[in-house]
């Protein structure tokens, strides 16, 4: 866990300066205890129903923490043929794995099917006519959840609201309905459940309880016509406290999916970010330091390339000096080397003196950090570490320029 010392800002009892020395920036540093205490306290507030936790590979995808997951029971929710192939490389059994996401091609579903997949979350009519056509010509039958859109509004950014009427994810009731009775009635398909999946970072029950209803209705009206599901899935989006947003309750959140689900099917999760978000930093070195049209502004190694999110969804995260000076606060934009006016980490935020070669640690950047970074502007992606029982270990290399250009010809 991240503290505040003499010594400075340290995470598990390591001075994070001695981190940055040691591995060089920018640099993604994260806590295996903070993870697995996250997926604990997960299962808690959950116990009632002991859901099968199905780890959103997308959050972060380095194979040390997905096997830190996988050891301690958790499945996977993947929505490529790479992500599938990640979790099996980390250890997480076939039969743990759901497959999401609108436009799996051929070569993923055959994947998913020779892999013996849990199930696929299948979105369209046309993606379940594929799939049944490839479960009838490799003679294997193909489990199925259908990805039902409730319609509606996780009240979250735009950018990752997944259940509004016309988003480009699922289908509405009526459709999930007659997808599955058409599965149930397939020798090549078996329906195995519905699947939702509203947003990311929600913070309000309410919207989790009313898309819970709707899938409460269509397994009643699925049991009246004799189909009976043994998976419930209700995706993840649970919101973490990134500055002063109210956690998602999820203890609430747990007993009304309790009350609002019929006994019987299993229940699965799928978060990402409330497993990894806190136990992430981003370490980067301040270069340069300036002022425009009487702004701060600090210039530092890191830029949008390693953490998009401030630019994409205007999201902020705390940034602390690891070894804080003395004197007074002023309103700064901290920035990145990118030439894009969007490349910032924060924005008129207040931060204290610092000097070139001082260290930030940019926080709760465990989630969608390094898995959405990128080589824009031939920036060499990021080192990652892992701390883990007092000792850090390298657990992605940095790249290097020849990284980025060799597959060119
Ligand atoms: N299941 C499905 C089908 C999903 O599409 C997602 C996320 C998840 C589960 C996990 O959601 P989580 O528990 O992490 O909220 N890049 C954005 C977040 C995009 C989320 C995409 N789908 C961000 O940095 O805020």
């Amino acid at each position: 866990m991240l503290e505040r010392g003499r010594g400075g800002l340290s995470i598990d009892g390591l001075a994070v300066e001695e981190l940055a020395r040691r591995f060089g920036t920018p640099l993604y540093v994260y806590s295996a205890a903070a993870v697995t205490e996250r997926l604990e306290a997960l299962r808690s507030a959950f116990a009632a129903q002991a859901p099968l936790i199905c780890y959103a590979l997308k959050a972060n995808s380095n194979r040390a923490i997905i096997s830190l997951l996988a050891g301690r029971g958790a499945g996977a929710d993947v929505v490529s043929g790479g992500e599938l192939l990640r979790a099996r490389a980390a250890g997480v059994p076939a039969d743990r794995i759901v497959f999401s996401g609108v436009g799996k091609t051929g070569e993923e579903l055959a994947l998913g099917l020779k892999q013996g997949i849990l199930a696929f979350n299948v979105e369209s009519s046309e993606e379940l006519e594929a799939l049944e056509a490839l479960a009838r010509s490799s003679r294997q039958r193909a489990p199925v959840m259908i990805r039902l859109n409730p319609g509606v509004d996780a009240g979250t950014h735009p950018h990752v609201a997944t259940a509004l009427p016309a988003s480009k994810f699922g289908v509405a009731a009526p459709q999930a309905l007659r997808l599955l009775e058409r599965a149930a009635a397939s020798r090549w398909l078996r329906a195995r459940g519905i699947q939702c999946h509203i947003g990311s970072q929600i913070t309000d029950p309410r919207p989790y309880e009313r898309a819970a209803r709707a899938v409460a209705r269509t397994m009643a009206a699925l049991a009246r016509r004799g189909i009976v599901l043994e998976l419930v899935d209700l995706g993840g989006g649970f919101g973490v406290r990134y500055e002063k947003e109210r956690e998602l309750p999820l203890r609430r959140l747990a007993s009304s999916f309790c009350a609002l689900m019929p006994a019987g099917p299993r229940l699965i999760l799928e978060p990402g970010r409330w497993l990894v978000a806190d136990a992430g930093l981003l370490l980067a070195r301040v270069l340069y330091r300036k002022s425009a049209g009487g702004r701060r502004l600090v210039i530092v190694d890191a830029a949008m390339n390693d953490l998009a999110r401030p630019a994409l969804y205007g999201a902020r995260h705390p940034i602390l000096p690891a070894r804080p000076r003395r004197g007074p606060e002023r309103r700064t934009d901290i920035v990145g080397p990118i030439c894009e006016s969007v490349d910032f980490l924060a924005r008129a935020r207040r931060l204290g003196p610092v000097e070139r070669g001082d260290i930030l640690a940019v926080l709760k950047a465990g989630a969608y950090g390094f898995s959405m970074s990128s080589q824009y502007n031939s920036r060499p992606r990021a080192a990652e570490v892992l701390v883990e029982g007092g000792r850090a270990r390298l657990i992605r290399r940095r790249e290097t320029l020849k990284d980025i250009v060799s597959p060119e010809r």
